[in-house]
């Protein structure tokens, strides 16, 4: 575990190297506590560098057995090493040299998951952002590209399948028990896209042909027996790569493309040059062990990985400041994958729910940072929703403000000029700009300013002159080093509807730049107006989200009533009637706790039920318009003094409400949704489900029993609804002999399937109240539980920490306690999974003051132990300060 020196390093700070490796050969010797490494090295000073300039080689807990250059051993005064670091000094004068460095390293005893370790048996590496270094020593940094030959050698009983990047080439038999295979990746890269994984897997196959008819095998490797959970890892890829040559041109470039599934890791997938490694999450699925959710996260993570093959792979990072130009725009493309194969209007939602959930809090607490940072201490706390999701929308807005065909040109000429390169976001803005010959320089704010900007909205229409006038003023509050903003250039999609929803044109528009359907905004303070209105119309502004932002607007109630039923956008009906709820449900949240909440208004109960009701939408559409604010949307909307008790009260008593008022119709319609005929994983299923499951909770609450839930339970005949029901049964009926013999039977089916298991804990988490830490203090002490395991780890811990809003911030404090120690024992263990973890408590500040108190007095406690990792040193002062 590397420990905090308190170094912090800046983007100013930027240097090309002073040697450049062209070719990198790399021999592995595996074995489980004992690997040897050998490296050997094509050095190349550059051009115009002293001869007497060292050469510095990054190194993380290694231990160097050898050093050579040009085959002769070097002598003890001519290099510095230490466990993170060697210096080389007296390097030859010819402009190149070969360097031989051997190490030894123990993948068995690595459990930060990073470098090369060992996940049930199955040698893996994982070198991103800074593993690499622990493997062997290496100018470990995105912008050293080099050629890759890499020759594995192990037992061949205990690792018959030797992997590594690039393609097949000579295989062999040796005559103590081993064998070797070599691979040979053509395309330079960086030392992250390095990947190793020996074991015994089992395989399935499958062909690609790409459009300039270049074939490609296929192998996704998963765990002996696993093999047809992995169908739809494979289908999904066919999907993406199909999808990236016709919507972006983009087609594959190796003869192998290999996935493979392991149980131990800390993050969701790595696209390591044509050998992805997944956490079997994101690989593994069938309907009675996955989920829609499960099956939906599938589909987008192999797409995201294997679109990296370009935008991350064929043109990188120049350096860790820049990760959201891989990440951001990968992201980016995902989404836009995933919205072509479902719902786009619900994709979306779903989208904007998540960034909502995750980026706004990250951006409006102690953790904030911007889309690029120019600063970080440690860039494993960098890969954040802020640099990932945010990034996204970053490129979206490019896209809207530029318009699709020439967001495609600059794309073409990113690719085109970029290819092989180490780039920048200023190299990404460029090829816009050039592609369009507009200015982006204000737009390219949105990379370097933190915070969400609010948009405070004002309307003014007169009927003598028929216009009708919009005001905006933007504002975008402190966060960590940056006092004072500048306006932003923001794109917000609009239209004016008229009676019956009717969509109004306005005949001409004076003041701030509006095209088509887009209001430009890049003043702090600007007017529109538009003329030719005939009547007052109802504005519909941001629609599909185009810019991630919040509003303040005068509507009224009536008018969000009348977008959410009206709108021809999803994403504004849905955003309008989210608006609706959540003003009954903060102001009811304010009160005392015990406090009876005011009545929830009829009008919002109807609106509910028509939306519910109406056949001619998507039925997932129809479940998220159900699925009210969550607790923690609520605490959000609150911003401060949250009593997260009160929260809780306030949104079950408008589910009540909702269900009182509904109660007959939505059990016919619940009935009317059930399917008897075999599962299918895709949105029209996935939408019949969620729309029945939300059912079940409002159905389940009118009732007042477990009956439906525990029948429902037992009748499943896939894991969507029996999850569903397992759910209802603990959050609404958390002691009944009913939710106990369902977590049983559940517990019996799955004790032999870690993935599901994990579902098992993650319900249990999430129980209510106080009761849930001893619930968790329990499930630790489970036969099944381990700290060593990250997905287990989060869907106790996590999922608590994370989910459980009135388990974990307990008034008494003890589940900031109890989460304080477990952090400081994952430190030990695993720092980049309790730094994680830890970003759980970002929000601290916006709890009302005896909570707040306690997480302070927790963050502190974590911030007094000497010899933390810098991972969690990291993020507990920065959150604290
Ligand atoms: N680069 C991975 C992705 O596709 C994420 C990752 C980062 C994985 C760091 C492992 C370590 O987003
Ligand atoms: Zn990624």
């Amino acid at each position: 575990m590397r420990t905090d020196t308190g170094q912090v390093f800046h983007l100013e700070d930027y240097k090309p190297t002073d040697f450049l490796i062209p070719e990198t050969h790399l021999d592995f010797r595996l074995h489980p506590e004992r690997t040897i490494v050998k490296s050997t090295l094509k050095i190349e000073r550059r051009e115009g560098v002293a001869l007497d300039t060292p050469l510095i080689l990054d190194g993380d807990e290694l231990k160097l057995e050898s050093i050579c250059i040009d085959g002769v051993a070097l002598g003890d005064n001519t290099y510095v090493v230490t466990p993170d670091r060697l210096e080389i000094r007296g390097l030859p004068e010819a402009e190149t040299f070969t360097l031989e460095i051997t190490t030894e390293i123990n993948p068995t005893a690595n459990r930060q998951l990073t470098g090369l370790y060992r996940s049930s048996n199955v040698y893996c590496t994982q070198c991103e952002a800074e593993g690499f270094r622990r493997i062997t020593y290496y100018l470990d940094r995105p912008d050293l590209l080099s050629v890759y030959t890499v020759r594995v050698e192990a037992e061949t009983s205990a690792a018959p399948l030797l992997l590594s990047n690039g393609n097949p080439g000579e295989k062999g038999t040796l005559d103590d028990g081993r064998h070797f295979a070599i691979w040979h990746d053509p395309h330079p890269k960086p030392a992250y896209l390095f990947a190793l994984v020996a074991g015994d897997l089992g395989v399935i196959t499958d062909t690609f042909t790409t459009a300039s008819g270049r074939p490609v095998n296929l192998g996704i490797y998963v765990e002996h027996g696993k093999e047809s959970r992995a169908l739809y890892a494979m289908d999904a890829l066919k999907r993406s790569m199909a999808w990236d040559e016709e919507k972006f041109g983009r087609e594959y470039d190796l003869d192998v493309f290999n996935i493979v599934a392991v149980s131990d890791f800390n993050m969701g997938a790595m696209e390591n040059k044509g050998l992805n490694v997944f956490n079997d999450k994101y690989v593994l699925a069938e309907p009675d062990t996955a989920t829609d959710v499960d099956y939906a996260g599938i589909e987008a993570v192999i797409a995201h990985e294997y679109f990296h093959n370009w935008t991350g792979n064929r043109i990188t990072c120049r350096d860790w400041f820049q990760l959201c130009l891989k990440e951001g725009l990968t992201v980016y493309r995902d989404h836009e994958f995933s919205a072509d194969m479902r719902s786009r209007a619900v994709k979306r939602i779903a989208e904007v729910k998540g960034l909502k959930a995750h980026q706004f809090p990250e951006d409006a607490g102690p953790l904030a940072h911007p889309v690029r940072p120019r600063q970080f201490r440690e860039i494993n706390n960098f890969y954040t929703s802020t640099v990932y999701e945010k990034g996204s929308e970053v490129v979206r807005m490019i896209r809207t403000i530029l318009g699709a065909e020439t967001f495609r040109k600059g794309m073409d000429l990113y690719f085109e000029r970029h290819d092989g390169d180490a780039a920048t976001i200023e190299d990404f803005i460029k090829v816009f700009e050039d592609a369009s010959g507009e200015d982006l320089s204000q737009f390219a704010l949105w990379y370097d300013q933190a915070g969400t900007p609010n948009l405070a909205i004002t309307y003014d229409y007169d009927q003598a002159t028929k216009t009708f006038e919009i005001e905006i003023e933007q504002s975008l509050k402190p966060t960590p080093g940056q006092p004072s903003k500048k306006p932003m250039h923001i794109p917000i999609q609009f239209g004016l509807l008229g009676t019956k929803g009717r969509e109004i044109r306005p005949r001409a528009t004076k003041g701030g730049l509006v095209k088509d359907d887009v209001i430009h905004l890049r003043k702090r303070k600007e007017r529109f107006t538009f003329s030719g209105i005939t009547e007052r119309p109802v504005p519909s502004l941001l629609r599909g989200f185009s810019a991630p932002v919040t509003m303040t607007s005068e509507l009224t109630r009536s008018d969000l009533a009348f977008l959410a039923r009206n709108d021809r956008d999803e994403v504004t009906r849905w955003q309008a009637l989210t608006q609706l709820l959540n003003s009954k449900l903060t102001s009811n949240s304010k009160r005392v706790r015990g406090g009876k909440p005011a009545t929830i208004e009829s009008s919002s109960i109807r609106l509910l039920g028509e939306l519910a009701f109406n056949n001619a939408l998507d039925e997932a559409f129809r479940a998220l318009c159900l699925n009210v604010p969550s607790e923690s949307d609520i605490a959000r909307e609150l911003g401060a003094n949250i009593d997260p008790e009160a929260i809780l009260g306030s949104r079950d008593a408008l589910i009540l409400a909702v269900a009182e008022a509904h109660g007959e119709k939505f059990e016919q319609l619940y009935n009317e949704l059930e399917h008897h005929g075999a599962f299918n994983p895709d949105a029209a299923g996935a939408g019949r489900r969620s729309l029945r499951n939300v059912l079940l909770d409002y159905l389940s609450v009118a009732d007042g029993n477990p009956k439906r839930a525990s029948k429902q339970f037992k009748q499943a005949n896939n894991m969507t609804e029996r999850a569903a029901a397992l759910n209802v049964l603990v959050q609404r009926f958390g002691t009944s002999t009913a939710t106990n013999d369902a977590l049983q039977a559940f517990e019996a089916r799955y004790g032999n399937d870690a993935l599901v298991m994990d579902k098992w804990f993650v319900v249990q988490a999430m129980q209510p109240g106080e009761s849930a830490l001893g619930k968790v203090n329990e499930l630790m002490k489970h036969q099944l539980f381990s700290l060593d395991n990250p997905n287990r780890t989060r869907s106790l811990i996590g999922a608590f920490s994370s989910g459980n809003q009135t388990g974990f911030n307990r008034a008494d404090g003890k589940g900031y306690q109890f989460f304080a120690e477990t952090i400081l024992t994952i430190d030990k263990k695993n720092a980049q999974l309790a730094a994680r973890l830890l970003t759980a408590m970002r929000s601290w500040r916006s709890f009302e003051p005896e909570r707040r108190e306690h997480a302070r007095e927790a963050l502190a406690s974590i911030a007094s132990v000497a010899g933390l990792s810098t991972d969690v040193r990291d993020i507990v002062e920065r959150t604290l300060a």
